[in-house]
């Protein structure tokens, strides 16, 4: 099966999204799936792990109304693969997108799994993260992570949800992916700000 390389992964979501905010969460998430990919045991395939992420909103910019549904011609006439392509479809997996239709592509591999889990809740973290002096996940302890996530009228836009959903898929406890992510997003964010100073 024909792969794609970061590189060109990178390039080709550049080719559909200008908006800094989706680059950012792009990186974002290539870089929180690479963590949970080391993280989980699946070292090698870190690489690819994050492809997936760098990938998994591509049509969202252009196709807001049919996110999920654009994506698979757009990878597919890039030659990405199937497996990606099964995988960025399935992060929509219950949701229902603006045109009414609901995505019935199911997480099957643990990394769809945590693909799904992690998407929403690395925007909450990140809001959570800029109401912060510092501006930074770096300082942010989890029982601050978890006050932000109970309460209700935060980042409402981020579904609880679809994080528990999410964390149930992947039979984790809500407190393990709230730890694990906001490490993650720890670990990498000055990783993610070196790219995106870099993309200006
Ligand atoms: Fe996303």
């Amino acid at each position: 099966m024909k792969t794609i390389t970061r590189d060109e992964a990178f390039a080709l979501l550049k080719k559909y999204n200008k908006d800094p905010f989706h680059i950012q969460h792009a990186l974002t998430v290539e870089a929180v799936m690479k963590w949970y990919a080391s993280e989980l045991g699946y070292g090698e395939d870190a690489e690819y792990w994050g492809i997936v992420g760098l990938l998994h909103d591509i049509d969202f910019e252009l196709y807001p109304e049919e996110h999920c549904l654009k994506a698979p011609e757009m990878l597919r006439k890039a030659g990405v693969g199937e497996d990606v392509i099964h995988s960025v479809v399935s992060h929509g997996y219950g949701i229902t997108v603006g045109c009414g239709a609901t995505i019935d592509v199911a997480p099957e591999h643990e990394m769809e799994k945590v693909l799904f889990a992690a998407d929403e809740l690395t925007g909450l973290i990140w809001a959570a993260a800029l109401m912060r002096p510092s501006k930074s996940t770096k300082d942010m302890e989890l029982k601050s992570l978890k006050k932000k996530y109970k309460s209700k009228g935060f980042a409402a836009g981020c579904s609880r949800e679809v994080i528990e959903r999410g964390a149930e898929q992947l039979g984790w406890e809500l407190q393990k992916l709230l730890t694990m992510t906001l490490q993650a997003m720890a670990d990498c964010e000055d990783e993610i700000k070196s790219e995106m100073d870099a993309e200006e």
